[in-house]
């Protein structure tokens, strides 16, 4: 596998030249985007968007985000365009918000998984667009990492995963805002929140002049789980227990419990509470949300490494600007047998 290094604010034009290639020649290369690192392959190119569910071991019926060097480009790939798609992405693109819109034939079942919709997005990183550009093409990129493990923020995290799997790794430094796009279904009169992000619920609102529906109301209307639902996804190896926000009871509690059940090693994640007895490993995270996110898979990324068994978490504060902080957590303590 080859792996390129670039300056993230100044591509090397023979850098994005060879990824470009790749990508046209129907390979698959990892980029970083400003959310988490992409494994992109040409989304108009069936059996180059089948190496990525191969390399990743994704199932195929979890469909893929076309990426997008502009809006326009987003577009023809889309049957219509509604009122909402125009106001979300005049006003977040290029941006970390991804918009799920009725396909057009051009579009392989592969990319959708078989769905009549696609997502599109065009990210806001200057190493993805500028490799969007130079390929031609719109390219479906899924997270650099296997099913069901954390999301890559650095070209380190994707080699670890995929290393040997892949054609190329493009290597632009860590990613900005550290956890996945904004997911909306703007194809029903009333769009839907698909996956929170970094990116207020109230700002998206405010932006399409209406309420956003959730997708448990979604999901009742779909003959089949939707798609991305997976409940554990976003995950790392050790077990994960969320603790309630603030509540020092609670999480000695939930240790001495642990502590009673092994003796392997268990670290903490706090944000407001004070260090706790009975931790091997104590990591004090970011009190705001922009940061904590930027920091949160490098540092699960890294407790793995370090072979921690549990990793116990305070829960972040029930306050919208949290609200993709916390579905990550959520997903992430999922047990492994309710996969
Ligand atoms: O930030 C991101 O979105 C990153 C970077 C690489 O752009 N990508 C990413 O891709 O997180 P992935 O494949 O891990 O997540 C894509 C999400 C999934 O929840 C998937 O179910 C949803 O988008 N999705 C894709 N196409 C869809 C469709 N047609 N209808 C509903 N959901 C869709
Ligand atoms: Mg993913």
């Amino acid at each position: 596998m080859e792996r390129i290094v670039v300056d993230p604010e100044r591509p090397d034009s023979a850098a994005i030249a060879r990824a470009a290639r790749v990508i046209r020649e129907g390979g698959v290369v990892a980029f970083p985007t400003e959310t988490v690192y992409g494994l992109g392959a040409n989304a108009l190119d069936a059996s180059a968007v089948r190496r990525i569910f191969s390399v990743k071991g994704r199932p195929s019926y979890n469909p893929l985000i076309a990426h997008c060097s502009d809006p326009g480009i987003a577009r023809r790939l889309a049957l219509d365009w509604p009122e909402a798609a125009e106001r979300l992405s005049a006003r977040y693109w290029p941006g970390p918000l991804t918009l799920v819109v009725r396909k057009r034939p051009i579009v392989p079942d592969e990319v959708t998984a078989g769905l009549p919709t696609v997502a599109v997005r065009v990210p806001d990183h200057p190493v993805a667009l500028a490799i969007l550009r130079a390929a031609g093409v719109p390219v479906a990129a899924p997270s650099a990492n296997r099913f069901t493990e954390l999301s890559p923020t650095t070209a380190d995290h994707v080699a670890r995963s995929l290393g040997g799997r892949i054609d190329l790794i493009v290597d632009g430094g860590p990613t900005r805002i550290g956890i996945e796009s904004t997911v909306v279904d703007v194809t029903g009169q009333t769009p839907v929140l698909l996956r929170p992000g970094s990116i207020e619920t109230d700002a998206l609102e405010a932006t399409i002049g209406q309420s956003l529906a959730s997708p448990a109301v979604y999901t009742s209307k779909v003959a089949r789980p939707a798609p991305g639902m997976t409940p554990r996804h976003y995950a790392p190896k050790a077990r994960v227990t969320l603790s309630p926000c603030g509540d020092q009871g609670a999480l000695a509690f939930v240790l001495a419990n642990l502590r009673e059940r092994s003796a392997t090693p268990v670290a903490v994640l706090l944000r407001t509470l004070p260090d706790p007895i009975g931790a091997d490993v104590s990591i004090r995270m970011p009190s705001e949300p922009e940061e904590y996110a930027r920091v949160l898979y490098s540092t699960l990324h890294d407790l793995d490494d370090r072979g921690m068994a549990e990793i116990v978490i305070e829960a972040p504060p029930d306050l919208p600007q949290w609200a993709g902080v916390a579905d990550r957590l959520r997903r992430a303590s999922v047990p492994v047998e309710d996969h």
